[in-house]
């Protein structure tokens, strides 16, 4: 067989036959990286005959799996109601966002709860470790801790131990002698990966491992371990916030997209309870591109500001720039503006962003994102105790979206008083809540910001201002 170069993309794991600038699966530039194919690895073997493996039956009923809770409640609803034994977890985040913090504190909650737990770093000394469990108040709390890198040792060390969980951080570290390949190559974050879940679970040890998010695509990005793991989560935030976000992205044993909101402390993480009151703790007085957005985040309501920004571009080209919100929803939504309600935005730039650095993909966001820049655009406040949901089709209809009442209830909860929403057939309602139900875009532009609104304010009117 010829040999074909072999390329493999660090930051979703696709295999090349030659090399590309970008990768056309996963659309990253500049990681593609040549990899060498594991020659002397088991797949390239003679297939010898194996033992007839043992079959069962649909009807088995397999025992929902008892579960640890680390009694931490926000990690706790991530994981689906507690850690699964001998189960993989993957926790993907940026570099200095908290992972290593967050997995310290995970392990000595697991620990006082009474599972036996290592802890195994590639990336610090057991002295840095420990200052930092010194200064998170861990030290008291019994997880056996090591600073290794080299799998195979870790792997014996496993077996005479016998773990109830381990924590390797980071996956990038780990290197396996067999395999001729860097540390943090897609080869040796794949094997090494690969080796650990399996035997892992082989031996009944739940496996926790950090995977850095890497920009560069020198070392090899989590996703190339999604696959092989049953639980992909996520630790997001923005520097300069306190508060992050570990987010469920897949999971074998619960419901994905839930979210555990968490504020980053000297002291360590701690668990923000009412996150919709922190990431709306911020907001001032009523003022223009400002709207409140009654959202939902998994299984839990989390009310967030958009603000939105619409100012006369110097640019040839206007700007249209998006934090924490779909850059392509956001040009839809100016769309069906400009051509449901006559609101161009031609020659206007654009900047939406969420206020806190939350990150929102619940569909349900667009009417809020259109209140917003008409609000901006127009100059026009909304009410302060006014929240917005729906979902806007490219007629200009508003369609309602899922979860209304509970969204509805945590906006009464936080003392709001109205709320805008879609028709819909079954009345949702809150207590304390005016409901003012609009059909079409149009209609609510008409009615939230006066007839005149609609397409009155020109874009040489602004202009001239
Ligand atoms: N002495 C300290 N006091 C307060 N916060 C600290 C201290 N040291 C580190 N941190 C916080 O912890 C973060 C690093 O967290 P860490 O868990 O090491 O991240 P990761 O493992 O994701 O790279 C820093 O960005 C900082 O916000
Ligand atoms: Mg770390
Ligand atoms: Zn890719």
């Amino acid at each position: 067989m010829a040999k074909a170069p072999a390329f493999t993309c660090t930051n979703c794991g696709a295999a090349h036959t030659k090399w590309a600038g970008q990768c056309d699966v996963c659309g990253a530039w500049n990681t593609l990286v040549e990899e060498r194919p594991l020659t002397a690895g088991p797949a390239a073997r003679a297939l010898a005959a194996g033992k007839a493996i043992p079959l069962t039956d649909l009807a088995t009923v397999a025992e929902a799996p008892p579960r640890t809770e680390a009694g931490v409640a926000e990690l706790d609803r991530v994981l689906g109601g507690g850690l699964v034994p001998a189960s993989a977890v993957l926790v993907g985040g940026d570099p200095g966002i908290g992972k290593s913090t967050l997995l310290l504190q995970a392990a000595a909650r697991f620990a006082r709860g009474g599972l036996k737990v290592l802890y195994v770093s590639g990336e610090e000394s057991a002295a840095q470790i420990q200052m930092r469990a010194a200064r998170l108040g861990l030290t008291e709390s019994p997880v056996a801790l090591a600073a290794e890198t080299g799998l195979r040792d870790i792997l014996t060390t496993l077996e005479a131990e016998t773990p109830d969980l381990v924590i390797i951080d980071s996956i990038q570290t780990m290197w396996l002698d067999s395999v001729e390949a860097a540390p943090g190559s897609v080869s040796q974050v794949r094997a090494a990966a690969h080796a650990l879940t399996s035997f892992a679970k082989r031996k009944g040890i739940a496996v926790i491992m950090v995977g850095h998010v890497t920009k560069e695509g020198q070392i090899a990005g989590p996703r190339v371990v999604e696959h092989m793991v049953d639980t992909v989560l996520y630790f997001e935030g923005e520097r300069g916030h306190q508060f992050r976000i570990l987010r469920s992205h897949k999971n074998r044993f619960g419901p994905a997209d839930e979210i555990g909101v968490f504020e980053m402390t000297g002291r360590g993480l701690v668990e923000v309870k009412n996150p919709s009151a922190l990431f709306l703790s911020e907001r001032g007085e009523p003022a223009p591109g400002s709207v409140v957005f009654a959202g939902i985040e998994g299984s839990r309501p989390v009310l967030c500001e958009f603000q939105a920004l619409v100012a006369p571009s110097p640019h040839a080209q206007a700007r249209r720039s998006v934090v924490g919100w779909d850059g392509g929803r956001l040009a839809m939504i100016l769309a069906v503006l400009e051509s449901r309600c006559g609101l161009p935005f031609a020659g206007l730039d654009v900047y939406l962003n969420v206020a806190g650095g939350l990150k929102i993909s619940d569909p349900g966001a667009d009417l809020a994102v259109a209140a917003a820049l008409i609000s901006a655009r127009e100059d026009a406040a909304l009410p302060k105790e006014c929240v917005i949901l729906g979902e806007i089709s490219l007629s200009g209809a508003l369609r309602p979206v899922a979860q209304t009442e509970n969204r509805l209830k945590e906006a009464a909860k936080l003392g709001f008083t109205t709320a805008i929403t879609p028709q819909a057939k079954k009345r949702s309602a809150a207590a304390g809540l005016t409901l003012r139900q609009m059909a079409d875009l149009p209609g609510f532009v008409a009615e939230t910001f006066g007839t005149q609104a609609a397409g009155g304010r020109t874009e040489q009117g602004r202009r001239s201002q």
